[in-house]
């Protein structure tokens, strides 16, 4: 069997274990995990107990995070890590180009290289905050069309949003594995290592790196007990471990820079764990929309499907918001999303088909970028389509986007201010949008 059938293979085989922030539990080899205890005299098996900690050790209860791991060999046993390029990661500061007010589009990234794996194929566009503050975050790409082999990826500086666009992939982790298609998300959260196997020949999409507070669910409000994301459609790995002695090269994500170091052994070798710092995926499709039944359309906060809370209540460092399929039934309503300037900077990419409010130009794998108080909305046709329209109860169905919310301004990269596939004359969607007042 090729790699992307034995990938797809165990990819149809995994169990999970559900439910958002729980503390969980798992092992792959009964008696692994220690009962009553964390860390006993002797840890159960001959394995070595670690603690992995996703917050401070004194924050509230309910923001505490953090998992205790049961493995094979302790994760300090690791020879010196030494700098490696950073390929096409960037971190913040974002400092190569000026923040611009400008609205900016992308298409697609090129094909990748033959070889590229899915660390060489992240390729940031740019974000906001600073790596070393643990505030901000960065918008990424990635292309791969070969699995890492030997190889795993930590990243100390923030967790990673996985949102696939095209091609599926299998992600095995310290946890256990998990696997990720389009339409569905990922979380890896911070430090834990994990390894990126191709369910597609050929697989791209987006990642945010958020440095800030891990994401949680939003509150709902008067929305009530139930809506939105529901916690138990979150799923986590089941405990799986690979025993391997032969050289893997660790990579890591340290404020802002790639480091290596070969391992004589896999560090996928947990056994066992529980806790709340866990990865997990979630299908965007399970995301219960909530919308107007009479008139008007709520603000874009409510297809939050997570958030990253900031220092300032109500200001999310980021917010991951999916335009999922839904009715739109308002009477006397322009029903396209409506011309706005936020406050809030905005990163909307699209996983498959069309976005309501552009007709053309906005495509899967390409992302459009609109910075604090920038002006945007329908594009004119659209505009000119939905003011015309007969306001019968409409199915949007046709697409899936989303888009990565901010209360800093994102700063783009040099390689994306100036790659070519950054589309000119964006600002031609609004032209024509001309007077039509009378008195
Ligand atoms: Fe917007």
């Amino acid at each position: 069997m090729s790699t992307v059938e034995t990938a797809r293979k165990t990819a149809g085989d995994l169990t999970h274990s559900p439910g958002f922030g729980n503390e969980h539990q798992s092992e792959a080899v009964p008696g692994a995990l220690p009962a009553g205890r964390n860390s006993p005299q002797r840890a159960p098996l001959g394995l070595y107990a670690e603690q992995l900690s996703g917050s401070a050790f004194t924050e509230p209860r309910a923001r505490n995070r953090r998992s205790w791991l049961y493995r094979i060999r302790p994760s300090a046993a690791h020879p010196r890590f030494t700098r490696a390029g950073n390929g096409t990661i960037r971190s913040a500061p974002f400092t190569e180009t000026v923040p611009d007010p400008n609205r900016l589009r992308w298409n697609p990234l090129p094909e990748p290289a033959a070889g590229t794996d899915f660390v060489a194929g992240l390729w940031t566009l740019g974000g906001n905050g600073d790596v070393t503050r643990r505030a901000g975050m960065a918008i990424h790409l990635y292309h791969a069309n070969t699995p890492m082999t030997d190889k795993v990826f930590s990243d100390s500086d923030g967790e990673l949003l996985i949102v696939p666009e095209r091609g599926g992939l299998l992600l095995r982790t310290e946890f256990g594995l998990l696997a990720v298609e389009p339409g569905h998300v990922a979380l890896i959260p911070r430090g834990v290592r994990f390894r990126v196997e191709l369910l597609d020949e050929t697989v791209r999409g987006y990642v945010c790196e958020n440095y800030g507070a891990p994401f949680v669910l939003p509150d709902l409000g008067p929305i009530g007990a139930n809506g939105l994301a529901n916690a138990r459609d979150f799923l986590a790995p089941v405990a799986a471990y690979e025993d391997v002695r032969r050289p893997t090269t660790v990579v890591n994500k340290f404020c802002g820079n790639l480091w290596t170091a070969t391992y004589d052994h896999s560090p996928l070798d947990v056994v066992a764990w529980h806790g709340n710092h866990v990865p997990y995926v979630y299908d965007l499709r399970r995301f219960n929309v909530i919308g107007s039944i009479s008139y008007d359309h709520p603000d874009p906060s409510v297809f939050t499907v997570l958030t990253s809370p900031s220092d300032t209540p109500g200001q999310a460092g980021v917010d991951f918001v999916v335009f999922a399929p839904r009715w739109l039934v308002g009477e006397d309503t322009f029903r396209p999303p409506y011309f706005h300037r936020n406050v809030m900077s905005e990163y909307m990419g699209l996983l498959e088909g069309a976005y309501d409010a552009k007709a053309e130009g906005f495509v899967p794998g390409g992302g459009s970028l609109h910075n604090m108080m920038s002006a945007h909305g329908p594009d004119r046709e659209t505009f000119d389509r939905a003011s015309a329209a007969e306001l019968v109860p409409q199915k949007i169905d046709d697409g899936l986007a989303f888009m990565f919310e901010t209360r800093w301004p994102v700063t783009a990269t040099a390689q994306a201010a100036g790659a070519g596939h950054l589309q000119g004359g964006y600002d031609d969607v609004w032209q024509g949008l001309e007077s039509n007042f009378r008195v």
